[in-house]
């Protein structure tokens, strides 16, 4: 996994919670969070706004798409994950009014680290749980989730 200091994290097979339609979200978050990152090194800051703005509504619509497939596939936890959610969404969005004020290029750098830090915390530290429920269920199942 890339460090933030190179602004830019790398896709890892451990990311893949196995279900079609959450893994290609969650790497179009990760191709975002890096385009945001390479904003901040081309120092061009009308692209650090878009790349950030693309991610948090890509991030809001992914949360919300593996709400309904965690209450689909009876995931037992699936209202705590949506607090989780919650919680992150609110941090993001947060960091979104600040950069919004501030547009000094030090400010990109550290809305870059928060939004990393929630994208790895959904990926690793919440997502993971409930990857094993997923692996329980047929293919047949998890392709239903998607509609
Ligand atoms: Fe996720
Ligand atoms: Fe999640």
């Amino acid at each position: 996994m890339g460090t933030s200091q190179n602004r830019r994290l790398e896709w890892v097979n451990s990311f893949e919670v196995g279900v079609d339609v959450i893994d290609r979200q969650h790497r179009e978050l990760v191709r975002l969070i890096n385009q945001f990152g390479e904003a901040i090194s081309n120092n061009d800051p009308p692209a650090c706004q878009a790349s950030a703005m693309a991610f948090l509504t890509c991030l809001s619509n992914h949360f919300e798409m593996e709400e309904r497939c965690l209450v689909k596939a009876g995931y037992p936890r699936a209202r705590e994950h949506a607090d989780e959610h919650k919680a992150m969404l609110e941090r993001s969005l947060a960091m979104q009014a600040q950069f919004n004020r501030e547009s000094a290029a030090s400010s990109h750098d550290f809305c870059f680290d928060s939004l990393l830090q929630v994208l790895v915390s959904d990926l690793l530290e919440s997502d993971i749980k409930y990857k094993s429920h997923f692996q329980e269920l047929g293919t047949g199942q998890r392709l239903l989730l998607a509609h």
